[in-house]
C-alpha cells in the first residue's frame, strides 16, 4: 500500500495516528539536528519531521539526501505542531518520520514548483506535466472537470443524448482553415478534421435524436489569440421542433445553472440586444456590460462646424471616461499614442475635459463652444470630472477603433472585476458578411444558418441587410457560444449556397450529403455550441484559455513539449501518396 492517506487530509483528529504517505519533495529545510520536508500530492501538502531526538540517525542522514521532486514515501505518527501554520489545512500536525522510502530520484526541475514560479511561459509549456503539479495549473485543471461535471449533469438530466461524432471527416466551414489528414487507403484523398460537428448534428435532428449534445473537440487552422487555440473543445448542443426562444430559454438555463453551481452567482434572466444595438453602443458585437462608458454619437452636435476632420466622417462618437479629467496633459497624450497604434488604428483622438466646476476644456477649443461641449457630455454621459474621448472616420472602423479603447480604459480603471458575471444575448446578427478583400459574401455564423422569416426575398436585391436566425451568448466582454436555427429544405440551402458563390456542383460535392437528408423529413432545428475553455476560463476569472487547458499549443501552434508539428519520414510520406506532390 502506497499511502494511508493523502497529503491534505490530515488534520488534529489524526494525532497519535501511524500513516502512510507519498508524494513529492516540495522542499526541505535542513537544521543538521532536525530536517523538515514538504510533501506535496494533489490533495496538498504535509510537513515530515526527522529530529535527532526521536529519529534515527541514519534515516536524518536519508532525510538530508532528499532533493526537490523526489519521489518518496513515508510512514510515521501525527504529532501536533510546535508552530502552526494557518496557511495551509494541515497546518496544525506534521508526521515524525519512523520510515523513508525513495521511489524515483528526480532531476532538478528547471522552474520552481510553487504557486509563485520563476519559470517563463515558454519553459513552463515545455515542462508542462512539471507546471500541472503547481497549484494554479493544477487548480484550473479540476475546475474545468467540475464545470464539464455540471454541464453533463445538467444537459442529461434535462433529456440531451450525448453522441459522439467522427473526427476524421470533410470540410465544415466554420470560416477557418481546415486541418487535413491524408488518407493511406485512398491515394491523394484527404479528411478534414472538424471545425465543429455541425453537419453531424444536423443529421442527428434528422435521425430524430430530439435533443444531442457532445463535449467535444473542434480544430480550427486560424491565427491564434489568447482565446483561442487550434484545437479547443466544445459544449455541442443541438434541439429538433424548436424556436431561437427555446433554445435561448435552454441555454440560458445551463449558464445560470452553472453560474450559481461552480460560482455561487444568481443571475435572473439575461439581458438581449439586437446586433446592430450592440454595435451602436458598444461598437462590438460581445460587448462587456459589466460597466457603462457606452457610445455617444456625436455628429449632430459635432459636424458642421469647420472641423474639417469631423465634418468628413461618416462617425464621430465618443465616450465617458469616468473620472478622466485627473490624467494629466502626458496621460492623455500617452493614450493618443496608444489609439494610433496600427493594432488599433485610429488617426487620433478628440478630448473635451469636463471639469468640477461645469466647464469644459477641449482639444478642439478653437472650433467648439462650452454650449457644443456640453451637448457631448449629455450624450456621452460625461459628469464633472470626466474626460469625454472622440474618435472620428469610416463607422465600422471607428467603433472598432473605440470599443478597444473603451476595453483598455476599463481594464486601466478596474472597471472589469472577474468576480462579476455579466451575460447577454446578441441576437439578429447578419446573415451575410462582405470579405473587403474578395469583395464577396460570406456567411456570417455558418452556411446552414437560416434568415429570418421573409427575408429570403431581400438576398437578391441587399445581401448585407439579411437578418439570420442567429445568436450569441456572451460573458464579460467574451463570445462564450453561438449558434443558430438552420435551415431545414433543400430548396432554401440550395439559394444559400448559391449567393456564398458555392456552384451547384460544388454544394453537392461538399454538402450533398445533408442536402440528400434534407428530402427525407428533417425537422425544424437549431442549436448553439459554447466554447468549453472560454466558458471555464471565464468562470474562472480569468481570459486565456492556454490555462485551463492541459496540453495547450503556444501562439505559433506548436506543442513545445511533444515538439509537434514536425517533419515525418520519406517512407511515411510515400505510404501516404505525399511526396511526389511534396516535391513538384
Ligand atoms: P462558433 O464558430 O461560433 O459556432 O463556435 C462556438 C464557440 O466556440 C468557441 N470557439 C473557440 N474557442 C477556442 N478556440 C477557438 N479557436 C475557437 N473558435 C470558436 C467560441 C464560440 O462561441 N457550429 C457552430 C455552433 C452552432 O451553430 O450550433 C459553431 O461552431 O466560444
Amino acid at each position: 500500500m502506497y499511502r494511508s492517506h493523502n497529503c491534505g487530509e490530515l488534520r488534529t483528529s489524526h494525532i497519535n495516528t501511524e500513516v502512510t504517505l507519498s508524494g513529492w519533495v516540495q522542499k526541505s529545510r535542513d537544521k543538521g539536528f532536525i530536517v523538515w520536508v514538504d510533501l506535496r500530492d494533489r490533495y496538498g501538502i504535509t510537513q515530515l519531521v526527522f529530529d535527532e531526538e526521536r529519529t534515527e540517525k541514519s534515516l536524518i542522514a536519508q532525510a538530508q539526501k532528499l532533493g526537490r521532486e523526489f519521489v518518496i514515501q513515508v510512514q510515521g505518527k501525527v504529532i501536533e505542531r510546535a508552530s502552526k501554520n494557518s496557511n495551509i489545512r494541515t497546518g496544525d500536525i506534521e508526521i515524525l518520520v519512523s520510515k523513508l522510502e525513495i521511489l524515483n530520484e528526480s532531476i532538478l526541475p528547471p522552474f520552481t514548483i510553487e504557486d509563485e514560479t520563476d519559470g517563463g511561459e515558454e519553459l513552463r509549456m515545455k515542462y508542462r506535466y512539471l507546471d500541472i503539479r503547481r497549484n494554479p495549473v493544477k487548480d484550473n485543471l479540476i475546475f474545468r472537470a467540475k464545470v464539464t461535471q455540471e454541464v453533463r449533469n445538467y444537459l442529461s438530466s434535462d433529456g440531451f443524448i450525448e453522441v459522439e461524432t467522427p473526427y476524421l471527416i470533410k470540410s465544415t466551414p466554420e470560416g477557418a482553415r481546415d486541418f487535413v489528414v491524408p488518407s493511406r487507403m485512398n491515394e491523394g484523398q484527404f479528411y478534414a478534421l472538424p471545425q465543429s460537428p455541425q453537419t453531424f448534428k444536423q443529421l442527428l435532428m434528422v435521425g430524430g435524436m430530439d435533443k444531442y449534445f457532445q463535449i467535444v473537440k473542434c480544430f480550427r487552422d486560424e491565427d491564434l489569440r489568447a482565446d483561442r487555440q487550434p484545437e479547443f473543445t466544445q459544449i455541442d448542443c443541438e434541439m429538433a421542433f424548436v424556436e431561437q426562444e427555446d433554445i435561448l430559454n435552454a441555454f440560458e438555463g445551463l449558464t445560470r445553472h452553472l453560474l450559481k453551481e461552480v460560482n455561487g452567482v444568481e443571475i435572473d434572466e439575461f439581458p438581449r440586444i439586437s446586433y446592430d444595438e450592440a454595435m451602436q453602443r458598444y461598437g462590438n458585437d460581445k460587448p462587456d456590460i459589466r460597466f457603462g462608458m457606452e457610445f455617444g454619437e456625436l455628429n449632430a452636435v459635432a459636424q458642421h462646424k469647420e472641423f474639417n476632420v469631423f465634418n468628413s466622417a461618416e462617425l464621430v462618437v465618443g465616450i465617458a471616461v469616468p473620472g478622466g479629467n485627473n490624467y494629466t496633459r502626458k496621460d492623455i497624450d500617452k493614450l493618443i499614442n496608444w489609439v494610433r497604434r496600427p493594432q488599433v488604428g485610429a488617426l487620433g483622438m478628440v478630448y473635451s475635459r469636463c471639469n468640477e466646476d461645469g466647464t469644459y476644456k477641449s482639444s478642439v477649443d478653437k472650433f467648439y463652444d462650452q454650449d457644443d461641449l456640453a451637448k457631448w457630455a449629455e450624450i456621452t454621459g460625461a459628469k464633472p470630472g470626466d474626460l469625454v474621448c472622440v474618435l472620428s472616420g469610416d463607422a465600422n472602423k471607428v467603433r472598432a477603433q473605440l470599443s478597444a479603447l473603451r476595453m483598455e480604459l476599463a481594464e486601466r480603471l478596474g472597471l472589469r472585476d472577474p468576480k462579476e458575471f455579466a451575460p447577454l444575448w446578441v441576437l439578429d446578427f447578419p446573415l451575410l458578411e462582405l470579405d473587403e478583400e474578395t469583395n464577396h459574401y460570406h456567411a456570417m455564423h455558418h452556411p446552414f444558418t437560416s434568415p429570418k422569416p421573409g427575408q429570403m426575398e431581400l438576398l437578391d436585391t441587399n445581401p448585407g441587410a439579411v437578418k439570420a436566425n442567429a445568436y450569441d451568448l456572451v460573458l464579460n466582454g467574451n463570445e462564450i457560444g453561438g449558434g443558430s436555427i438552420r435551415i431545414h429544405d433543400k430548396e432554401t440551402q440550395a439559394i444559400m449556397f448559391k449567393h456564398l458563390g458555392f456552384t451547384p456542383e460544388d454544394a453537392k460535392a461538399q454538402f450533398g450529403f445533408l442536402m440528400d437528408a434534407f428530402e427525407y423529413g428533417a425537422p425544424p432545428h437549431g442549436g448553439l455550441a459554447f466554447g468549453l475553455d472560454r466558458l471555464v476560463a471565464i468562470l474562472g476569472g480569468q481570459e486565456t484559455i492556454r490555462d485551463f487547458i492541459a496540453f495547450p499549443k503556444n501562439n505559433s501552434g506548436r506543442d513545445v513539449m511533444i515538439d509537434a508539428p514536425a517533419p515525418i519520414d520519406d517512407a511515411q510520406l510515400t505510404e501516404l501518396s505525399l511526396k511526389l506532390n511534396l516535391k513538384s
